[in-house]
């Protein structure tokens, strides 16, 4: 594979997607491959994920979107969800100086239920301080379902009573309101599939799946996945 610098030459050529979303999966696995306990593959994705972050930076990406938590990771065994939360609560606690410095927005998208007050506070305060940055938008998918989504925003509409309502006035009743479709969805892990992540917003995406596990998924893989991206021809259903 090409060195980090001659990606991002080669990237610089045509136009960069404005928003990818990512499912970070495989954490468990990696753990499991190195007879670790998986919350250990956990706290390794979250190095990964920050490597993803600088290179986002590093390129001008204007939006990022990751799956860190969904509506049906509760189900997990162990206290896993808990400790998940916790570990994305320290991982906030960490970094948010250093986001700040670099310009970042950051914004936690998805339902409060089941969140503790402590969590929820930490993500009220690091949008407060971080939503006058002009870098990138890290849109941080924590305790998350998209179906959840479109039937709270369709909640909402009942208590406007709104009557009728257009496809592009819709998108302004979900989280991700003010952020353009992503453009390309990457997923880890070798799964191929969606999730119940981001389904009304990535309905003309464009798709990046790879068996590699997300500890393991390098800033160059990233790269070299808008590289990909930027080859393909979008024709959003035209010819
Ligand atoms: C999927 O792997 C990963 C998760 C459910 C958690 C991802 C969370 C992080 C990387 C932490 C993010 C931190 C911040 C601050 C946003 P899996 O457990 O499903 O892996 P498996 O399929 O191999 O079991």
């Amino acid at each position: 594979m090409k060195s980090k610098s001659e990606l991002i030459l080669a990237l610089k050529r045509n136009p960069l997607p404005q928003h990818i979303a990512i499912i970070m999966d495989g954490n468990g696995r990696w753990a499991k491959s190195k007879k670790l306990p998986r919350i250990k593959g956990h706290f390794e994705g979250t190095k990964a994920l920050k490597r993803i972050v600088q290179v986002c930076g590093d390129i001008g990406l204007n939006y990022l979107t990751i799956y860190a938590f969904s509506t049906e990771n509760w189900k997990r065994p162990n206290n896993e969800p808990r400790a998940v939360l916790t570990l994305i609560e320290n991982t906030l606690m960490k970094e948010i100086r250093e986001l700040h410095e670099n310009n970042v927005v950051i914004k936690f998208i998805g339902s409060r239920e089941g969140i503790s007050g402590s969590l929820a506070k930490k993500m009220d305060n690091s949008y407060e301080m971080t939503r006058n940055n002009t870098g990138l938008h890290l849109l941080v998918a924590v305790n998350y379902g998209g179906r959840l989504e479109i039937v709270e925003g369709i909640n909402t509409l009942l208590k406007e009573n709104v009557k009728s309502i257009t496809l592009e006035d819709f998108s302004r009743y979900l989280y991700t309101k003010n952020a353009p479709d992503p453009d390309l969805l990457i997923r880890t892990g070798g799964e191929m599939r969606i999730s119940n992540y981001l389904i009304w917003q990535i309905a003309y995406s464009e798709m990046y799946f790879t068996k590699t596990l997300w500890p393991d998924f390098s800033p160059e893989e990233f790269l070299q996945a808008i590289i990909d991206f930027q080859r393909r021809s979008r024709r959003f259903g035209g010819v």
